[in-house]
């Protein structure tokens, strides 16, 4: 593992314990961010479009997406389980919003079943840090979005070595503590945040990769040191294929 890649096993194994933290996903969200992740999924919403269509990439339960009030929403996730908890959760909630229903796609970031140029915004939040080739599947996010349109990212990014070691700190203690007494087991999946919270680069490490994938005016702000990071880039109006 390293700031761009996940190789295959890890990758495997960090599926498996994702799939396995579905029940008490939002709690330990919730305990883990002092309660600040609804605020930043907001902040995420206000940058997008109400009117057209939206991707989010990395879905899972649909913590995110069952508060996106936009006409047309697809989520996208690896895991079938993730999916299947997500669309009813997602649609009852839409239905009584009077949107229309979201759409539900099994896939990855680095292989998007979808055509060039078809999305007016893309966004990912607390899923980019698991891809396992993330300038992949940034490539694969500039294609799909139509020229002009944004993605938005939410991950908890370090700012340096100490504030990374931190981190690892806050999340190895705190939130590891927390997750070994909800899940009632001492090897708990939460022991797969920290280790891919340690893996992942500093904010500045993705705003030039948006860059070097072909994304303009790459930005990030630091939402909350260590844990929440948003990133926002624009693909140009004159877009061409991607660079890498
Ligand atoms: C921690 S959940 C995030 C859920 C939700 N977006 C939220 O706001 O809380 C991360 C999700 O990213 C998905 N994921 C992992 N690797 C991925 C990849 N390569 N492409 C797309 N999604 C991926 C996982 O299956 C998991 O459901």
């Amino acid at each position: 593992m390293d700031t761009e890649t996940i190789g295959e096993k890890d990758w495997s194994e960090l599926q498996r314990n994702l799939e396995a933290t579905i029940p008490v996903y939002d709690r330990i969200n919730r305990f883990a961010t002092l309660g600040q992740v609804s605020k930043w999924r907001r902040m995420v919403r206000d940058r997008l479009p109400r009117d057209g269509r939206v991707l989010e990439v990395g879905c899972g339960p649909g913590s995110f997406a069952e508060e996106f009030e936009g006409k047309e929403l697809v989520c996208l996730d690896p895991i079938p389980e993730m999916l299947r908890v997500a669309e009813p959760r997602v649609n009852e909630s839409r239905k009584l919003n009077g949107f229309s229903e979201a759409i539900f796609v099994e896939g990855k970031a680095e292989k998007l079943p979808f055509e060039d140029n078809s999305f007016d915004a893309v966004c990912s939040l607390f899923s980019f840090r698991d891809w396992y080739d993330k300038r992949k599947g940034l490539a694969q996010v500039y294609r799909v979005l139509k020229p002009g349109s944004s993605v938005v990212i939410v991950d908890p990014a370090k700012i340096n070595k100490i504030h990374g070691f931190l981190g690892w700190l806050w999340m190895r203690t705190w939130v590891g503590s927390y997750a070994k007494i909800v899940c009632k087991q001492d090897d708990h999946p939460w022991k797969w945040l920290t280790k891919t919270y340690v893996h992942f680069g500093t904010t500045k490490d993705y705003t030039k990769m948006l860059e070097e994938v072909g994304f303009v005016n790459s930005r990030a702000k630091v939402i909350f040191p260590g844990m929440a990071t948003i990133w926002q880039a624009e693909k140009p109006e004159k877009a061409s294929k991607t660079k890498k």
